[in-house]
């Protein structure tokens, strides 16, 4: 058997750490330094085309961040860096595109992360760090943690709350994290009802008076629909005057950001001011349309106001019951949206309203449903992608 040496063992442990960043500007410069804070890091000057030169000679790092931003052809450039990158070295690139269609490329071909400018601490933190370093940086803010995945139909019955529910299911069954879905429908909230359960008022209290909301609310409020997956929901009289407040809003996710890994929330629309930190806090939001001109009409409303709350690359347009009969053509849509929808489900027929009716998950009684919701859970989630093309070989 071989004995390792301390100095090897050293070195080892040194590369095991190392990550090397080739960046072009300083504020990424000190967004990365900040944010992979705790590694053997090394930041340089450059682009993809420096690291490709210091990998010919240099290939002991475990992780590789490089620009590609000025870049023309991009993939061809990752073609001469597969050339000399170890297999086992994770590579993350920043750039300037922000189409999710690259970033699927890109995720397809083996990257690890891909990260538009300009970075930003947040990002890096969240997209970054926990892929390179397996951790979240030490000391955060005590509200940080679980994914939030926003969902809002931009007309009524568009399916929001079906594809919540089925989402945060999915989620779970797939990564097997803890996911709570939340529902911000106090009053007419469809979750419950979906899903056969009763809330109780505890969400509405600690909405209210933040105070009064500790650890215990979660234990109070939260009902568990299986053993990863609970719902917060209320179901507060019509007449009922709420008064939900944002610090109330901001402290209950923050309780729930730190005990689930993925927040899926069922949001109404319009957004009341008290729930933009939600919209804030999102990593992604969903917005749901039918091919109809109302939901078109509405679909782009909705998507400025998430912009202008979240900014634009949270915003993923979903197209539900697509090809629905009578419907808008594809084509119609896609020139009124100013692209293709980043995600469509199609219509999966009567079975979806029937186990509405049945008070079960449409996932337990619309078997097709998975399948569609397979390609969201991965942009969620960012796993059980297909592994194929020849860059898998070379990029773990
Ligand atoms: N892809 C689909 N195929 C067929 N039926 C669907 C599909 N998605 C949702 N539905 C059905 O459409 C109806 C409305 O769905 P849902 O209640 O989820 O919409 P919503 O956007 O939450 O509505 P609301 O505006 O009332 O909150 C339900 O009966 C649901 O089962
Ligand atoms: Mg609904």
């Amino acid at each position: 058997m071989a004995v390792v040496s301390p100095p090897e063992e050293a070195a080892s442990f040194a590369t095991r750490n190392r990550i090397v960043c080739f960046v072009n500007d300083e504020l990424s410069a000190a967004v990365l330094r900040k944010g992979l804070e705790g590694s053997n890091l090394t930041i340089r000057r450059g682009t993809i085309r420096n690291a490709i030169r210091m990998l010919e000679t240099d290939t002991e790092i475990f992780a590789l961040v490089t620009d590609i931003s000025g870049i023309d052809d991009p993939f061809t450039e990752l073609e001469r860096l597969a050339a000399v990158c170890p297999p086992d070295v994770l590579v993350a690139l920043i750039g300037e595109n922000r189409e999710i269609t690259f970033y699927r490329e890109l995720m397809e071909i083996g990257l690890t992360e891909y990260l538009p400018r300009p970075l930003t601490r947040d990002l890096v933190l969240a997209q970054l760090r926990p892929k390179l370093l397996g951790d979240m940086a030490p000391g955060l803010p005590a509200d940080r943690g679980g994914h939030v995945i926003s969902i809002c139909g931009a007309q009524g019955g568009a399916g929001a709350t079906s594809i919540a529910i089925n989402l945060a299911l999915q989620l779970a069954e797939t990564t097997k994290a803890k996911v709570a879905l939340l529902d911000l429908h106090l009053q007419n909230g469809e979750t419950a009802v979906m899903l056969g359960v009763r809330p109780g008022p505890g969400l509405r209290i600690a909405l209210e008076n933040p105070m009064r909301a500790d650890t215990l609310f979660l234990e109070r409020a939260a009902i568990e629909i299986n053993e990863r997956v609970c719902l917060i929901s209320a179901d507060e009289d019509l007449d009922a005057q709420l008064d939900i407040t944002e610090a109330g809003v901001r402290h209950v996710l923050g309780l729930l950001r730190q005990r689930f890994n993925y927040i899926v929330v069922d949001i109404p629309v319009p957004f009341p001011p008290s729930i933009h930190p939600v919209i804030t806090l999102s990593r992604h939001v969903l917005v749901l349309l039918e091919a109809e001109v109302t939901g078109l009409r509405n679909a782009h409303a909705l998507r400025t106001a998430v912009t202008n709350i979240a900014g634009k690359d949270r915003v993923f347009t979903l197209l539900n019951r697509a090809d629905r009969a009578g419907g808008l053509p594809r084509a119609t849509i896609a020139k009124a949206l100013g692209a293709e929808p980043d995600m469509v489900i199609p219509d999966l027929g009567k079975g979806m309203t029937q186990a509405v009716n049945l008070g079960i998950p449409a996932l337990k009684h619309v078997s097709k449903l998975r399948r569609h919701l397979a390609p969201i859970v991965r942009e969620i989630a960012g796993i059980g992608a297909q592994r194929k093309g020849w860059f898998r070989r070379l990029f773990r």
